[in-house]
Parts: structure tokens; C-alpha cells; sequence
């Protein structure tokens, strides 16, 4: 395991910019929702919908502040305005030095796939059409404990910017957290609508971390998906870590918890693991430094004879992982939402702050 680095790092950061960024905007924004606003306030009273249909998105009228009357000049979001937002969610991602392992990244990259890994195929319930994690009884599901962090986060970047919907907003995170944190590019479409507490799904649709294969089959074939993609979904555990008072877990599962790589695949074959002597739920500590953790789940990739080899070939090939990464994301933040026909033809590609070319 020499190969995988042994200190922590991060990501190779734009930080004084950053900052600068960050501090300007903290002024300017101001919290207008709580994270778990009841389902009558989410209609805000200044916007309006209207039916018009743009470019994967939707058009709206502001009104002029004196209520009824409408002086409206409809507003219409192209792909600048989301690049706006995207920019503005990249710049703060750092803005809190004593946050975690120094970036929000990886808690809005949960955010993102909680939202969208409640589908159901079968019901067509679920999804990240919807954004129902802001009430309860969703919002309190023991599965997405902590996640109040990444939507709260959100708030002021929803406050500036009320026509962008919760749900396109979550998934948009998403992609810039990825994106960010040095991964592959995702592609993106707007066209999420928010849906109040009756569109909570049920308790139990998120994976169980102290299962096994079999349950990961039963989670991940009902949103559709096979198992290249749930051993390519699991790659996203490069990033971030458990914490003792959200999942009762503890510790991050790699040395660059901020930066996307495949050294998840790479120290799940090549680190020795074992049980944690602790307190806690039964999780594995990397033999050499007792620093790192796999969750049973993690570990059950490379106990299954099916998922193996492709552990194997992502902890070979970051290129491969990447690319299928990037698709099987799409796929997991799309699922469920109604787009406008013919749209999967004009995706967006929303661009890394880091990418330096024109
Ligand atoms: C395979 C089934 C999965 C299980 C059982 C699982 C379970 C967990 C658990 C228990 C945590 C720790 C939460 C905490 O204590 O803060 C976690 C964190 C995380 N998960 Fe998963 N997860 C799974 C799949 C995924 C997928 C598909 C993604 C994204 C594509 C993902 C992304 C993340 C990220 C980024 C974190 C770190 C969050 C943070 O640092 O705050 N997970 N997961």
C-alpha cells in the first residue's frame, strides 16, 4: 500500500480568493428559510411561476414589491445564471476552516444522492424531483442525520437566487462539489419542481451500512441500478468521513478526504482491515496507522466474487473510474424528474472554477 499517499491532504485550493469571496458574501446574504420551513412558506411570496418553459428550465415573473399589481418582467435562467450560482456554492465551499477536513464538499455531495437515492422504479416515487428532505418526517430519518449542514448551507445561495428550485438547487450542489473536488465533470439539466411534505417517502430507502451485498442489490436495484454502478457510486466514499453524532461511525476513508481519486478502491485491496476495537458500530480500522475506517457495506464489494473485479479495475484505472463515476452520478441525480422531452440532448457542463481555459 506504499503507493497510496499516508498523510492527509486537500484539495489543491484557490483558498485566498476564497476567502475574500466568502467574507463579501456572508454580508450580503441574508437567511430567509429555516432548513425545515413548513410546506405553506415555500411558495415565495415575491416569485411567481409561470408556465412558460426555457431551455430545461422555467420562466419566471418578480414582481415589483407592491404585491398584486405586476409590474413583471419575466425572468427566464439560462445556463449563466446557474454557472452564477454553481460559482458562488464553489467559492464558499472552503469558507469555514474548522468545518470537517476544511470543505463543505462532501456533505453536499451527500445531500445530492440522499435526495435522489430514495427512488423507486417500480412506484416512480422518490428521486430528487421534490427536494421533501426539508420536512419532516424525511428530513428526521436516521439516514440523513447531519445533512441539516449541507442544507443550511444552501439557505443564503437559495435566498439570493429564490426561482432556483431546492431540488435543482441540492443536485447542482452536487455536481460543483464533485467537480471541485478535483472529479470528473457531470453533466447537468435544471427542471426539478419543489413538492411539499406529502411527497416525504418512507423510512428505509436509503442504504443500512452494517449490511451486506444482497441488501445493496435490493437499495440500488430498486433505483435501477447494477453492480458496476453501486461498486462506481461507492467510489464517492474517497470523500469526506462519518461522524459519531450523524451515522454513529467514525472517520474518513481515505487520506484525501477532499479530493476525488479511486484511492478508496485502491485501500480497500491494498490496506490490511480490521475490526475497531470501540464502543461503537461494528466498522473496520486500517491495520498499519488505525486512521482510516471501511463500513461493512465497503467491505462487502471485495467479498463478493461479482462486485470484486471491478474494485479491481477502478483501484487500476482512475480514468475508468472517472468516466464511469460521471455516468452513474447523472443517472442517480436524474432519477425521477420529469424533464422537458428531448433535453437529455442539451445537457450543460458547468464550469470547474479551477478550469483555467477560456
Ligand atoms: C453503498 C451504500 C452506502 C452506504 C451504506 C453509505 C453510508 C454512509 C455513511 C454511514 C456515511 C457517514 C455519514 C456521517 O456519519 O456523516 C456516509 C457518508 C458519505 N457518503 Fe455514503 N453510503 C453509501 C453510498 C454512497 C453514495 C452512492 C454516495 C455518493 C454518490 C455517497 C457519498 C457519501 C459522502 C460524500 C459521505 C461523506 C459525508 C460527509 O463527509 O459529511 N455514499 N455514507
Amino acid at each position: 500500500m506504499a503507493s497510496v499517499a499516508r498523510t492527509f491532504t486537500r484539495a489543491a485550493t484557490r483558498t485566498a480568493t476564497r476567502t475574500t469571496l466568502a467574507n463579501t458574501s456572508r454580508t450580503t446574504f441574508r437567511r430567509a428559510y429555516s432548513s425545515q420551513q413548513s410546506p405553506k412558506s415555500s411558495a415565495n411570496p415575491w416569485l411567481i411561476l409561470t408556465g412558460a418553459a426555457a431551455a430545461g428550465g422555467l420562466g419566471f415573473y418578480f414582481l415589483n414589491g407592491s404585491g398584486a399589481s405586476a409590474a413583471s418582467k419575466p425572468f427566464v435562467p439560462t445556463k449563466d445564471d446557474y454557472q452564477r450560482i454553481y460559482n458562488e456554492i464553489a467559492e464558499r465551499l472552503e469558507e469555514k476552516d474548522d468545518y470537517d477536513d476544511g470543505s463543505f464538499g462532501p456533505v453536499l455531495l451527500r445531500l445530492a444522492w440522499h435526495a435522489s437515492g430514495t427512488y423507486d422504479k417500480e412506484t416512480g416515487t422518490g428521486g430528487s424531483n421534490g427536494a421533501t428532505m426539508r420536512f419532516a418526517p424525511e428530513g428526521d430519518h436516521g439516514a440523513n442525520a447531519g445533512l441539516i449542514a449541507a442544507r443550511d448551507f444552501l439557505e443564503p445561495v437559495k435566498a439570493k437566487h429564490p426561482w432556483i428550485s431546492y431540488s435543482d438547487l441540492w443536485i447542482l450542489a452536487g455536481v460543483c462539489a464533485i467537480q471541485e473536488m478535483q472529479g470528473p465533470i457531470i453533466p447537468y439539466r435544471p427542471g426539478r419542481s419543489d413538492r411539499d411534505a406529502a411527497a416525504c417517502t418512507p423510512d428505509g430507502r436509503l442504504p443500512d451500512a452494517t449490511q451486506g451485498t444482497n441488501h445493496l442489490r435490493n437499495i440500488f436495484g430498486r433505483m435501477g441500478f447494477n453492480d458496476q454502478e453501486i461498486v462506481a457510486l461507492s467510489g464517492a466514499h474517497a470523500l469526506g468521513r462519518c461522524h459519531t453524532d450523524r451515522s454513529g461511525f467514525d472517520g474518513p476513508w481515505t487520506f484525501s478526504p477532499t479530493v476525488l481519486t479511486n484511492d478508496y478502491y485502491r485501500l480497500l485491496l491494498e490496506e490490511k482491515w480490521q475490526w475497531k476495537k470501540w464502543n461503537g458500530p461494528a466498522q473496520y480500522e486500517d491495520k498499519t496507522t488505525k486512521s482510516l475506517m471501511m463500513l461493512p457495506t465497503d467491505m462487502a464489494l471485495i467479498q463478493d466474487k461479482k462486485m470484486l473485479p471491478y474494485v479491481q479495475k477502478y483501484a487500476k484505472d482512475n480514468d475508468a473510474f472517472f468516466k464511469d463515476f460521471s455516468a452513474v452520478v447523472l443517472k442517480l441525480f436524474e432519477l425521477g424528474v420529469p424533464f422537458a422531452e428531448g433535453s437529455e440532448n442539451s445537457r450543460w457542463v458547468m464550469k470547474p472554477t479551477w478550469d483555467e481555459s477560456s
